[in-house]
């Protein structure tokens, strides 16, 4: 890289090509549309879907080869705007978007991260809920469902309970979105509250009900990635900041302790997706004056960056034949941390998995074969910008690639029927569920 380009860029302010104010679907294109244009080496702008109005679900994707996966560099995503009425994700997106393409080339951290990580940001999941609503408002509004009044956040697939809600667009287009690309980490923007909630948000006593809470056998990692996020943010960090609504401690919580949801976006991205996703509720008030958005930006940039980071934890690598050939939709999971559907290589062998420092025992199963088992060190302090690399190569013949497009044994029928708890699961005692009855509109 040109140093004298560096040093330039460290030296002179960045000029600030986006205002802080509401962009609306026309206003918000056309800035995505400049970015892609000025950046296109490092941006690629497309759509995944349609809203139920005909508006397009717009995704930009900053990285050093945007247009398609390399092997070996982690999918992330950021999605905001789930929940129409709920904007600051939606903007902050947008101006994290001019921060980090305005300072490639010109801040090494930013440059390296481009360098090492494929982002994908989608600033608006419901652009009709967000152009429905009339004006500011701190509280729930109608805006928050899309145009057939669904709520996006109920309308995934549960693996707790039969979710039997019809499907909306914008829904269908995530869960197809999902399945082209091998996305590691991702966070889910929101507002009403101030809080980085972790899954599951939905869960049985296999899963800790009975103690209400919903623990994945990831917990650590996904206590450490809403830590990471709320301990940057100086408000959030706090856990108290909203008035009259719940203390949450260093500003965490597990999505079913807070509250249970059913067909959420997060439980859905770590169940049938293998991503882990977070949601991050970002401002008291859902639809602040656009006066405030400044503040939001400076309480979050720090947040946003460092979470991206996160994609870089652990272990991640290739699988491949006797012959050298990469195998793809073989089972590469940690012991003891299995999956509801296990996790699976790609189509290019490539397996991800977050981890913190410490030892593991990796388990890698092809179809029929017998398990292959090593254990691994994820050292004390991991390279930032790089999650440890190591390949496998299994003592077997290829041709498993004919195997399966779908992932075979990810549950088709709902979870619960087949998990004996489920029966006795509860929900949180009485004064949990007086307060959802309260909280039910944020996440
Ligand atoms: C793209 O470049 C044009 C011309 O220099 C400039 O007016 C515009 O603000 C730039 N847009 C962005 C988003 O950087
Ligand atoms: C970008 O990353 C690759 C490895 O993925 C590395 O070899 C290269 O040096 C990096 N380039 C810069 C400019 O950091
Ligand atoms: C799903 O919902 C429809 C209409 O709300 C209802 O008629 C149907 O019985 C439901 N199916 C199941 C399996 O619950
Ligand atoms: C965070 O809290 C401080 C002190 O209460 C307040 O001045 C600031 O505006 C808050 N930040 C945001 C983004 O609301
Ligand atoms: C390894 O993974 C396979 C497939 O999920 C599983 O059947 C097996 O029990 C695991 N073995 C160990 C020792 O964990
Ligand atoms: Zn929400």
């Amino acid at each position: 890289m040109d140093l004298s380009r560096l040093w330039l860029g460290l030296l002179l302010p960045v000029l600030a090509a986006l205002d802080f104010r509401y962009h609306h679907q026309e206003g918000m294109e056309a800035f995505l549309k400049s970015v892609a244009q000025n950046y296109s080496s490092i941006t690629h702008l497309h759509s995944i879907g349609k809203s139920v109005r005909g508006r397009n679900l717009w995704v930009l994707i900053v990285g050093q080869c945007p247009k398609e996966h390399r092997v070996g560099i982690p999918e992330f995503k950021y999605v905001a705007n789930m929940h129409g009425d709920e904007t600051v994700g939606r903007e902050l997106l947008l101006h994290l978007i001019d921060y980090l393409v305005s300072r490639h080339g010109k801040d090494l951290e930013i440059t390296n991260l481009i360098n090492s990580t494929r982002i994908h940001i989608m600033p608006s999941m419901n652009p009709d809920g967000f152009e429905a609503v009339k004006k500011p408002d701190c509280f729930y509004s109608n805006g928050r469902e899309n145009y057939n009044k669904f709520d996006l956040n109920r309308n995934f697939p549960d693996a707790f309970e039969y979710n039997n809600i019809s499907k909306q667009p914008e829904t269908l287009a995530v869960m197809k979105w999902l399945k082209t690309e091998t996305f590691v980490l991702s966070a889910n923007l929101h507002g009403g509250a101030l809080v980085a909630s972790y899954p599951f948000d939905n869960g049985a006593q296999a899963t800790g009900a009975l103690l209400s809470r919903s623990l994945t056998p990831d917990d650590d990692v996904f206590q450490h990635l809403a830590y990471t996020y709320a301990s940057r943010n100086p408000n959030m960090t706090k856990g108290d900041q909203c008035k009259n609504k719940m203390d949450f401690q260093n500003g965490i919580t597990n999505g079913y302790s807070w509250y249970p949801l059913q067909g959420g976006m997060q439980d859905y991205n770590y169940v049938w997706a293998q991503c882990f996703e977070i949601t991050l509720e970002l401002s008291c008030c859902k639809y602040p004056r656009e006066e405030k958005l400044p503040f939001f930006w400076n309480d979050n940039k720090a947040s946003l960056i460092e979470y991206i980071k996160q994609v870089h934890l652990g272990i991640k690598g290739q699988v491949f034949d006797q012959n050298g050939n990469p195998l793809p939709n073989v089972i590469v999971e940690v012991q003891d941390r299995k999956h509801i559907c296990p996790f699976r290589t790609n189509k290019f062998g490539e397996y991800y998995l977050l981890l913190l420092p410490g030892s593991y025992v990796i388990n890698i199963t092809a179809h029929g074969h017998d398990p292959h088992l090593t254990k691994v060190v994820i050292p004390e302090k991991f390279q930032t910008f790089s999650a440890l690399k190591k390949d496998f190569h299994l003592p077997i013949q290829g041709k498993l690639d004919s195997i399966l497009v779908s992932n075979p044994s990810c549950p088709l029928i709902p979870l619960y029927k087949v998990m004996p708890s489920h029966s006795v699961a509860t929900r949180p005692g009485l004064f949990l569920f007086s307060m959802t009855l309260l909280l039910i509109f944020f996440k």
